[in-house]
C-alpha cells in the first residue's frame, strides 16, 4: 500500500511489527511470511506489499490485489496447542472488525471471518498454521507458527478489484475518502494484538464475535462433505464452529464457506 514505509511501521512499536518487510510488489505476502516463519522469524513479523501478483484467498481462490489495498501477512507464535489453531480465525476477525470500527467503518463478521459492510465484503482473512509434533506419549502437538493474511480493500474503488460477480466494497467507498494507511495499520495491529492476547480466554473472544457478527439468526446454506445443508445459524460451539438448526436436527459446521440466503440486518 503506497504511503507505508518500513521505518514508519517500526515507529508504531507494535508487538506485531517487530520485524517488518515492505515490498512494492510480491507474488503473495502469505508465501513470503511462511518462508520467514519456517526460517524461525519471531512472533510479530509483518510482511506488507503494495500489490500482489499471486494473492491467495480461502479455499484456494485467487485474491485480486491491486494498488491501494492493504495486503499483509503476520507471523504469529501464540504459544497454544495445535488443537486450538482454529481459534485464530474468530480472534482475528474480532480484531479486524474493531479496527475498522475505530476508523469509522461499521463492519460486521460473516462466519467464520469475512468482514462485510451492508452485505459487501471489505476484508478477507486467511489463517494458516504450521504444527510441530513433540515426541512422547503425553505431549500434545504445538502450534509452531500461524501465518495470518489480511486483505483489506482500502484506498481503491470496488471496480478496481476486478470481481464484477462478487459483492465487494472498499474503505474509500464507505467513508467517501481515503484512509491514512499508517492509521489503518496501527488500528489493525493494536486490535489484533489485544484480541490475540486473550485467545486462551476464548469464551470472551466468542462473546465479542457474537456481538459483531451478521450470521447468527440468518438462514444459511453450506456445502459439507459433498452435500448441501440449509438451516438457521443459531450459535457458535465452544471452539467457534457454527451450529445450524435444520428442520429436524442441529448440525455443526467447522470450516468452509457459508452463503447467507436472505439479506439480514447487515449482510
Ligand atoms: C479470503 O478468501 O477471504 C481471504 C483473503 C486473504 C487475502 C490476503 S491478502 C494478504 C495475504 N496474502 C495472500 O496471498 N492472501 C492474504
Amino acid at each position: 500500500m503506497s504511503g507505508l514505509s518500513r521505518k514508519a511501521i517500526l515507529g508504531l512499536h507494535s508487538p506485531l511489527a517487530r520485524v517488518v518487510e515492505v515490498h512494492e510488489a510480491l507474488a503473495s505476502t502469505q508465501e513470503r511470511a511462511r518462508v520467514l516463519a519456517r526460517a524461525g522469524t519471531p512472533h510479530g513479523t509483518l510482511v506488507v506489499a503494495g500489490i500482489q501478483t499471486g494473492g491467495r484467498g480461502r479455499l484456494g481462490r485467487h485474491w485480486g490485489s491491486p494498488a491501494g489495498g492493504l495486503w499483509m501477512s503476520l507471523v504469529l507464535r501464540p504459544g497454544i496447542g495445535a488443537r486450538f489453531a482454529s481459534r485464530i480465525t474468530q480472534t482475528s476477525a474480532v480484531g479486524v472488525a474493531r479496527a475498522l470500527r475505530e476508523i469509522g467503518v461499521e463492519a460486521r463478521i460473516k462466519w467464520p471471518n469475512d468482514l462485510l459492510v451492508g452485505g459487501k465484503k471489505i476484508c478477507g482473512i486467511l489463517a494458516e498454521s504450521g504444527i510441530r509434533n513433540i515426541p512422547g506419549p503425553a505431549k500434545e502437538a504445538r502450534l509452531e507458527y500461524a501465518v495470518l493474511g489480511v486483505g483489506m480493500n482500502a484506498n481503491l474503488d470496488p471496480e478496481d478489484l476486478g470481481v464484477p460477480d462478487r459483492e465487494v466494497t472498499t474503505i474509500r467507498s464507505e467513508l467517501g475518502r481515503d484512509v491514512d494507511p499508517l492509521i489503518l495499520l496501527r488500528a489493525l495491529l493494536s486490535n489484533l494484538d489485544n484480541e490475540l492476547g486473550r485467545i486462551t480466554y476464548f469464551e470472551a473472544v466468542l462473546e465479542a464475535w457474537r456481538n459483531l457478527n451478521c450470521t447468527l439468526g440468518e438462514r444459511v446454506r453450506v456445502r459439507r462433505y459433498g452435500e448441501t445443508v440449509e438451516g438457521r445459524a443459531v450459535d457458535l460451539t465452544r471452539e467457534g464452529g457454527l451450529l445450524l438448526a435444520t428442520g429436524d436436527a442441529t448440525v455443526e459446521v467447522f470450516e468452509g464457506e457459508i452463503e447467507h440466503l436472505q439479506q439480514g440486518k447487515d449482510a
